[in-house]
């Protein structure tokens, strides 16, 4: 059966998106990490001990941002393939306009980490611009002659880049030739003329065709076999066939891959797998990831079972950063790492398909120290050393008994982190907990030391606090606001209210962004000219929530006006009983003129102010406002302005105002 596939010129470019994806989450490290042992070396160690390479298709922006995603990179892979930036619509974007730098980011990333690379692709259909499509039958000629002579030429003397992919998908499902605009205006013949431009312009380089769904034996296959035949008998110089490997595993496995790469390798060509991923439908469950295992050492195998295979690369590694969830709705999950960049089962098959098909029978290391935290009525925190295991700890099993003796350990949880919370417990009860360790192959460790928690409460207390009200937002800036509230009342007592905030003016979902013992609190961390709703609610010692108090809608400032503008405040002189604050510098840090600004700051309790100039300064509690004077709020861009302040204070306190931030309009 033929996936289906979609076409490729839908896939939208991910690169802007990945970026922000990059950044946001540059803080995740792994939490579990494999013990390497003897037999459990890198992906590139097993693969170079069988003569081939294990390799990956590499997204620029990690590859810059993530220290996670480098360290894989490096350790884990001999081979890179750029996933988007070797491609024509980033190298030439318009006539003769080159852009290497994505492309020479891989290849010193590469050369830096004894990498191979393959250059990724010279003459495709998609990810081409229309400057090249629009061209006359000569001028595209001559177009395809250039951009593979240049761009080729600037790695052919590269000790790291050793291929390329000349020619990308001229197939179409049936075998014919596929109507592109290169077929179109050309004829087949631009597949010729590609090769031979590419070999002129590196005489040592290996020159590939690729295309995907060619890795069983069908008629596209067969029509790319004759193609590769005819083209050899004439001496044209394809040295190579590239199998794309986009498998799916609700399309079953391609049985004659082996057959197929062999009868390739007769016609004397290297044979390759270039871009493998195997999605699934979402959600992942352990059936699919191991259904997907098997996949993966399938191909490994039928690569390691034929001489002519040179390796396998794999189209990304973590789930992060794949292209499957773009192009195939509701599909996913394709690699080997998920977005946390954890092992899954589907690592673990191809290390051991590449380590001489050895099957890990070796369990992880049993978890110590489990600990108790935070109890309350209804929950408890649990935190354990973590295990370490021959391959990897895939996981942990959370088991609970009821009591403080007898009674079995009943699975209540899982967790890919040494922590677990488990909630939904009785006030004022006992619980024994226990964990265990799993692996990729189901091996279990032993279980724990066994921790005894008894949940809090139990007073009999069930009347929940009356529902805060009056909920209200002041000083609100570009990134913070103050909420206060009225006060709940309880039969027993308040111990606590819980901050929730959802997105946007109306609709979204309610989540908790803190808690306080006060009846007000300070949200930071926000994002200028947006808008958040908040509730709260009150808590009891035993449990009770309250319902939440209405609903406050808040839009920070600052943003979207084109300006910008920052603060620097000095104190000129300070004395027992006050001090002056000049100059505090107002610069308009956009790239447009303002017209007004606002810079706030807290002042110490007991500081008040005395005297002010050159700006109008209002103050609430300890929060001060002060707005431009009449006459220096136009600020072009770059330009700055001062104001200044005198505030008295309490004999023997050396405080000044401080926390000072500026916001435009
Ligand atoms: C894909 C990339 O993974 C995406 O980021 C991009 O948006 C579209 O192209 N066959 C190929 C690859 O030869 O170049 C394609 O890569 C996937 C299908």
């Amino acid at each position: 059966m033929t996936p289906p596939r979609v076409p490729v010129h839908r896939a939208r470019r991910r690169l802007v998106q990945l970026a922000v994806v990059a950044l946001l989450s540059a803080f995740a490290v792994p939490v579990l990490s494999a013990s390497p042992a003897s037999a459990s070396g890198p992906l590139r160690t097993h693969a170079a001990a069988r003569g081939k390479f294990i390799g990956f298709a590499a997204a620029t922006s990690p590859l810059a941002n993530e220290a996670a995603y480098r360290t894989i990179a490096q350790t884990e892979f001999s081979q890179i393939t750029a996933e988007n930036v070797m491609k024509w619509d980033t190298t030439e974007s318009s006539d003769n306009n080159w852009n290497f730098s994505g492309a020479d980011q891989i290849v010193a990333f590469a050369a830096a980490n004894n990498q191979q690379v393959h250059g990724h692709t010279l003459v495709w259909h998609s990810q081409t611009p229309g400057w090249v499509q629009g061209l006359g039958a000569t001028a595209m000629r001559s177009a395809m002659q250039d951009h593979i002579s240049t761009l080729v030429g600037r790695y052919a003397n590269n000790a790291s880049v050793v291929s390329w992919d000349v020619v990308n998908e001229v197939f179409d499902e049936n075998g014919g030739f596929r109507s592109s605009f290169w077929y179109n205006t050309l004829g087949q013949s631009f597949i010729a003329d590609a090769f031979r431009y590419a070999r002129a312009a590196d005489p040592d380089a290996r020159l590939c065709i690729n295309d995907y769904n060619v890795e069983g034996i069908n008629a596209k296959s067969t029509a790319m076999y004759n193609l590769v035949q005819s083209l050899r008998a004439q001496n044209v110089p394809v040295d190579c066939v590239g199998f794309q490997g986009h498998l799916a595993t609700q399309y079953g496995f391609p049985s004659d891959l082996q057959q197929n790469m062999q009868r390739f390798a007769a016609l004397g060509v290297q044979v390759r797998v270039t871009e493998l991923d195997v999605r699934i439908v979402m959600p992942r469950t352990s059936a699919k990831d191991a259904t997907q295992a098997t996949y993966y050492s399938n191909v490994i195998n039928a690569c390691l079972a034929v001489t002519a295979c040179a390796g396998v690369t794999i189209w990304g590694f973590t789930d992060k950063y794949s292209w499957v969830p773009d192009t195939f709705p509701s599909e996913g999950a394709a690699l080997l790492y998920d977005a946390n960049y954890q092992q899954k089962p589907a690592y673990t098959a191809v290390h051991n398909a590449l380590d001489n098909g050895t099957t890990d029978t070796q369990a992880p290391s049993t978890p110590s120290n489990l600990a108790a935290s935070g109890i309350t009525s209804s929950s408890v925190n649990l935190s354990w050393t973590a295990s370490t295991d021959n391959v990897a700890v895939t996981g942990y099993d959370i088991l609970r008994a009821p009591g403080t003796s007898g009674g079995s350990f009943a699975s209540v949880g899982t967790s890919t982190t040494a922590s677990f919370s488990n909630t939904g417990l009785s006030a004022n009860t006992s619980y024994r907990y226990q964990v265990r360790a799993r692996d990729a192959a189901g091996n279990t460790s032993a279980v724990s030391n066994t921790v005894t928690v008894t949940t809090t409460g139990g007073t009999g207390d069930t009347q929940a606090p009356s529902t805060p009200s009056n909920l209200a937002a002041s000083g609100t800036t570009s990134s913070s606001t103050n909420l206060t509230w009225t006060a709940s009342t309880d039969n027993v007592a308040v111990t606590g209210y819980d901050i929730l905030r959802a997105p946007g003016t109306s609709g979204g979902t309610f989540t908790q962004v803190g808690t306080s013992t006060t009846a007000s609190f300070s949200n930071t961390g926000l994002s200028a000219n947006t808008s958040y709703q908040y509730q709260v609610r009150a808590r009891d010692a035993a449990g009770n929530v309250s319902a939440v108090s209405n609903t406050v809608t808040v839009t920070t400032t600052g943003g979207g006006t084109g300006g910008g503008c920052s603060v620097t405040a000095t104190v000129q002189t300070s004395w027992n009983g006050g001090y002056v604050m000049q100059p505090i510098t107002v610069t308009n840090t956009g790239t447009s003129a303002i017209t007004s600004w606002t810079v706030t700051f807290t002042l110490p309790p007991n500081h008040t102010l005395v005297g002010q100039w050159n700006g109008v300064i209002t103050t609430s509690g300890g929060t001060a406002t002060a707005k431009n004077a009449p006459y220096n709020g136009n600020l072009a861009p770059g330009a700055s302005t001062t104001f200044g302040f005198q505030v008295a204070r309490p004999n023997g306190d050396g405080n000044t105002a401080s926390g000072f931030t500026c916001t435009t309009p």
